[in-house]
């Protein structure tokens, strides 16, 4: 059995009548929308998870800023454990030491609302979402929205870059300004987000009271608190997004067929139902184009270099001109561990001629074969087009530009003569750029499946090892045979929350 409503509305004695269907958003006030958590308006909901009944209030379509441009998107809803109304404890947790659990739906950089506990496609239909796993797990879960890179109003975008971020850090700043009205513990925010999700819930993390948003929190009227959360968990982070074209050809050089989704056929409405197939394009590089990923290729090592990477017997990580070297090895032993894993679990993976078994699980693996086991996703540059086709040219447009280049290579290279974004809204939504900052989660768990292709595996190991050495606890894996995807595997990720919260 998984997650079904067993009874909405009224079930409980206490509740009170569904005012919130009718008003969408209840803290609405003639001047904009106050900040103050009103606890009075709420479903009491119950739902079974896993053949358990969950008892819990919905709070829900709260606007998280005084002035919002979208209230649509800048809104979260909250979901509490009923039994943190009286006095009750689940899973060794109370209404004061209860961590939030703070899942994005964000997906592609497109404005995305808020989940509800009932959501389809977050987790698939059989199993329970995260959502009601948290709150099974006695988590307060705050899901929040945030504006996305189509949004447009009277011919101008509202939603493009740090739109997202700046929305993902008011709603943190409304949590803590609340702490003492809202069951849970606001020192205890554990972030959730999947590809361009995971990359806000990374720089969530990372960038926790930097002062670099300020100017953005004051225009909407965010609530003047903190905006540091305790923990991150981050599937597939689409991040480092100025790095990531050359990392990719890093990965992916001279593997020269693709298939991809067409993205040109992504709506708002559509994407976030992970549950359909999107339309695919298939075909190979072009001779343009493999002269592309040869230079993006050869520019990786200078910026990896430029890293100091260590590992944590304190060896250095480095490259050569070619691309190999210390942090290749480094991706091996990352990409073996994941295949010994599946193979302890009873993976068969004699059909996989990269591998190499021994008696005692998987020995070592070829990189170039476990590159080569898949087509690749992208062409180059993979992540800012030279025509600004991509959906990461899109966030980086402005009010009246939707299109605009991120990296000085693609810029020079445009086809279109496309204009460069600003220099510091680029850095606003890199999560490497923040890692040394003192106020930075200190609790991580990063995860990318080895079967990933939306970005280059170096991308999330270098978040994971930067994040290690600036002394951060960090449980990074990559979960073999797994795609481009997130909340796949709740229980391991609720006992992380669970260790790390006690
Ligand atoms: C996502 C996937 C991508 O390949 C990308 O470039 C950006 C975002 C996503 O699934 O969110």
């Amino acid at each position: 059995m998984g997650a079904t409503v067993a009874a909405t509305g009224n079930a409980l004695p206490t509740a009170k009548p569904d005012s919130a269907a009718q008003t969408p958003y209840f803290n609405q006030t003639a001047d904009g929308y106050q900040l103050n958590f009103d606890g009075e308006h709420y479903r009491a909901l119950e739902v079974s998870v896993n053949g358990k009944l969950v008892k819990f209030r919905a709070f829900e379509n709260i606007v998280y800023v005084r002035r919002p441009l979208e209230p649509d998107y800048q809104s979260l809803n909250l979901y509490v454990p009923e039994a943190y109304f009286n006095n009750g404890t689940i899973n060794g947790f109370n209404a004061q030491s209860a961590p939030i659990f703070l899942p994005n739906a964000v997906g592609g950089y497109m404005p995305a609302k808020a989940a509800a506990y009932n959501d389809k496609g977050f987790g698939s239909d059989d199993k329970p979402n995260a959502i009601m796993t948290a709150l099974a797990k006695g988590y307060v879960v705050a899901s929040v929205g945030a504006r996305g890179r189509t949004l447009e109003q009277n011919g101008r975008y509202t939603g493009k870059a740090p739109a997202a971020i700046v929305d993902l850090k008011a709603a943190v700043r409304y949590l803590h300004f609340n702490d003492a009205r809202i069951p849970g513990d606001a020192n205890k925010i554990i972030s959730n987000g999947t590809s361009a999700g995971g990359a806000l819930s990374a720089l969530l993390g990372a960038s926790g009271d930097s002062a670099d948003y300020a100017a953005y929190f004051k225009t909407l009227g965010a609530a003047e608190a903190s905006d540091r959360i305790f923990a991150v968990s981050a599937y597939c982070p689409i991040t480092n997004l100025e790095h990531a074209d050359s990392a990719y050809e890093w990965e992916f050089n001279g593997l020269n067929q693709y298939s991809r989704m067409d993205m040109s056929k992504l709506n708002a409405a559509g994407y976030n139902d992970r549950s359909k197939p999107m339309p695919m394009l298939e075909g190979e590089l072009s001779a343009q184009q493999i002269a592309v990923s040869d230079q993006l290729k050869a520019a990786f090592p200078a910026y990896l270099n430029s890293l100091q990477l260590k590992d944590e017997r304190g060896t250095p990580l480095t490259l050569d001109a070619q691309g190999n070297g210390t942090f290749k090895d480094y991706m091996k032993e990352v990409i073996r561990r994941a295949a010994d894993k599946a193979y302890q679990a009873g993976t068969d993976l004699s059909d996989q001629s990269w591998v190499s078994l021994s008696r005692d699980g998987v020995a070592a693996i070829d990189w170039h074969g476990y590159v080569h086991s898949q087509k690749r996703m992208k062409s180059p540059p993979a992540f800012d087009a030279l025509d600004l086709s991509s959906g990461e040219n899109n966030l980086f447009g402005t009010q009246t530009v939707n299109n605009q280049h991120f990296t000085a290579y693609s810029q020079q290279h445009s086809s279109l003569s496309g204009g460069m974004a600003d220099a510091q809204i680029i850095k606003l939504m890199n999560a490497m750029n923040y890692i040394d900052n003192p106020h930075a989660a200190t609790h991580w768990r990063i995860r990318a499946g080895t079967a990933d292709r939306d970005t280059s595996h170096a991308i999330s190991a270098i978040l994971a090892i930067k994040l290690t050495m600036a002394g951060k606890r960090v449980d990074y894996a990559t979960p073999w045979a797994v795609p481009h995807a997130g909340d796949y595997d709740l229980d391991e990720l609720f006992q992380w929350t669970d260790t790390i919260s006690r």
